[in-house]
């Protein structure tokens, strides 16, 4: 979910809704807001995007100066208006705004009914928050959310105004994103940067359990026992237009066409004139190194796979055994983890909370922490002992493309650095991959220039309704990476397989003209794929195989063939996806879906 505030001179509704719109990554099952008219809370809320709830407040001519508002990706209840924030109290005299999960919510919910005879409205457990404060409202705003949030257990960001207080809007972070935008005679909270940056760049980076109490002139932020904090101010030194479309129809294709720049940006900024690495957010050395024995890599989603390449990558480089866990399992399996052991969370938001739990047991039982995040000053970042930026940039599009191959070239920098530092690799296979590497934001955009054949392939075969996609060795996750693309974005039930395992069960599925990619990218590995190749033809599919420049005998036995210019075969990865994120884009368009924000998905999962 996606929460904003807004107190200053402004009309308050159009800040409001232009930050909720920057926020819509998070979530777009309804969108509300609360104000003020004649010293009452006033509540606006629609089920849908936001673009429901900014139609029906055009034409109300509400004049207001301070509000809250919310974009919702539904966790407690189903996604109506009832379930919609902000929700209120029994006198709708507080409002609230919240992004997260209070865990006890159902503990405090009986209590409130077998108590005080609460009437609860929703199925939401921030309704329950509104009332608990109200509760224990007694002239102070600000105490009363104290009193509240010592109450709560679970992970959260809300933002609070009062009926009664109509000059102060609260805000409290635990687990949950949050910043303050400073401006001259007006505030801001938001979820996110891109929220305020229309009217300022001066930012506070709110802090875990902390409060945050503004006002027109003022922002206080409290710790948790209640001192005033002295935060600096953050300057943000992007651009505003670099989250906008720039002439592209959707933010997903504007970032898969992005991508040769990002990996340029990723890669070539972190060399030196003699194309030795400088990380500077990592200060491991040749002893730390030497003790690690074992690293573990945890993310959820497209970071995930990223990070399947990178156990390839590091292990191939460093020797050290390493295990890639999608982070909602990695916590509750009981891993073993030590002081010896390295733990890599992989993350373009850096608010992903399965993401962050994980880090925070894996330090719990004493492991370094490294992360490879795109988000700056984000809470996977700041937990973290080391971090590397992947500068992919603002990545809007639901469905990850830019950050996935950002995130690849992240891994092979950090193996080829971590090599470097621990003597492991030799100059002559450093610069061997290195030099390969600098080639890759060229390459990427040769493959972006040949896009006429998947969109070509989209039109043709935009009606299946499955796809199989298969590959062995490093394809075998740019298959997966290929496969969830097609989920997400094209709504098309698609399974990814190591192929040689196919024969062993899911080749029971095959029939005349199954729609199957072959991911034929690793040299090594290329005749074997072949086979599987004929063992699916042999079953009547349709192969549309993928493969470097040059192996025309490819041609020979799938029924198409998507070309990638020819590299090492550990580098692949970064261009065999590039068709693929092309091909789920246009099946996307042509079914008519939504492509940046597909149904049910949200960018940015800050529940567990
Ligand atoms: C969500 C998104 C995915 C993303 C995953 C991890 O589920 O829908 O596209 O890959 O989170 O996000 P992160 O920000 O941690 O990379």
């Amino acid at each position: 979910c996606g929460i904003v505030g807004y107190i200053g001179d402004k009309q308050a509704i159009p800040v409001l809704i232009n930050g909720l719109s920057k926020l819509e990554y998070r979530g777009y099952d309804s969108a509300g807001v609360a104000y003020f008219s004649e010293n009452k809370i006033v509540v606006n809320k629609e089920k849908g995007r936001l673009s429901v709830l900014s139609n029906k407040l055009n034409g109300m001519d509400i004049k207001t100066n301070i509000g809250i508002g919310h974009t919702r990706w539904a966790t407690h209840g189903e996604p109506n208006v009832l379930n919609a924030h902000p929700h209120i109290n029994g006198d709708s005299s507080i409002a609230v705004i919240h992004n997260g999960i209070i865990e006890n919510y159902l503990k405090l919910k009986e209590w409130m009914i077998e108590e005080y005879g609460t009437d609860f409205k929703s199925e939401t457990d921030t309704e329950v928050i509104a009332h608990l404060i109200g509760y224990f409202y007694d002239g102070d705003i600000l105490e009363a959310v104290n009193k509240a949030i010592d109450k709560m257990e679970g992970a959260y960001a809300i933002g609070v105004i009062c009926s009664k207080e109509p000059d102060r809007i609260i805000a409290v972070r635990k687990d949950s994103p949050l910043i303050v935008g400073v401006g001259e005679g007006e505030n801001f909270i938001a979820s996110d940067i891109p929220a305020i940056l229309n009217y300022t760049r001066n930012v506070y980076l709110i802090e875990n359990d902390e409060v945050v109490e503004l006002t027109k002139n003022e922002v206080k932020i409290y710790d948790k026992f209640g001192q005033i904090v002295n935060r600096e101010i953050y300057k943000v030194t992007w651009d505003a237009s670099s989250a906008e479309k720039e002439g592209f129809e959707h933010f997903t294709l504007k970032e898969i066409y992005e991508q040769p720049k990002c990996v340029e940006e990723t890669v070539s900024r972190r060399l030196d004139n003699d194309d030795y690495i400088n990380l500077d957010g990592i200060k491991i050395s040749k002893k730390d190194i030497e003790n690690i024995n074992k690293i573990y890599i945890i993310a959820c989603g497209t970071a995930y796979h990223a990070g399947l390449v990178g156990k390839y990558a590091i292990e191939k480089i460093l020797k050290i055994p390493v295990v890639t866990e999608v982070a909602s399992e990695f916590r509750y399996s009981d891993p073993i983890v030590d002081e010896n052991t390295l733990f890599i969370a992989v993350s373009q938001s850096g608010e992903t909370l399965d993401t962050l739990a994980a880090l925070r047991e894996a330090k719990r039982k004493g492991a370094r922490i490294l992360s490879v995040v795109n988000v700056v000053g984000s809470s996977v970042a700041r937990e973290s002992d080391d971090v590397f930026y992947t500068w992919a940039g603002p990545e809007i599009g639901v469905a990850s493309t830019k950050a996935y191959t950002t995130q690849l070239a992240a891994f092979y920098l950090l193996s080829l650095y971590m090599g470097k530092v621990s003597e492991k690799i030799s100059d002559d296979e450093y610069f061997k991959i290195l030099n390969e590497l600098k080639t890759m934001p060229n390459k990427v955009k040769e493959t972006l220039d040949s896009s006429e054949v998947s969109k070509q392939l989209a039109a043709e075969q935009f009606n299946n309704e499955s796809v199989f996609f298969m590959g062995r060795g490093l394809d075998v996750y740019t298959a997966y990476e290929g496969s969830l693309k097609f989920k997400e974005i094209s709504y098309v039930n698609s399974f990814a397989i190591p192929a040689g395992e196919l024969k062993h069960g899911t080749i029971a599925l095959i029939e005349k003209n199954t729609l199957v990619i072959a991911i034929a990218n690793q040299e090594n590995l290329f005749q074997k794929i072949l086979s599987n190749i004929k063992e699916v033809k042999a079953r009547g599919a349709y192969v549309v195989a993928i493969a470097q420049e040059g192996h025309k005998e490819i041609e020979k036995v799938a029924d198409k063939v998507i070309w990638i210019p020819k590299t090492l075969d550990l580098l692949t990865p970064i261009l065999g996806i590039i068709p693929l994120q092309l091909f789920a884009y246009y099946v996307s368009l042509a079914k008519g879906n939504d492509v940046d924000k597909p149904r049910n998905l949200a960018k940015s999962v800050t529940v567990e």
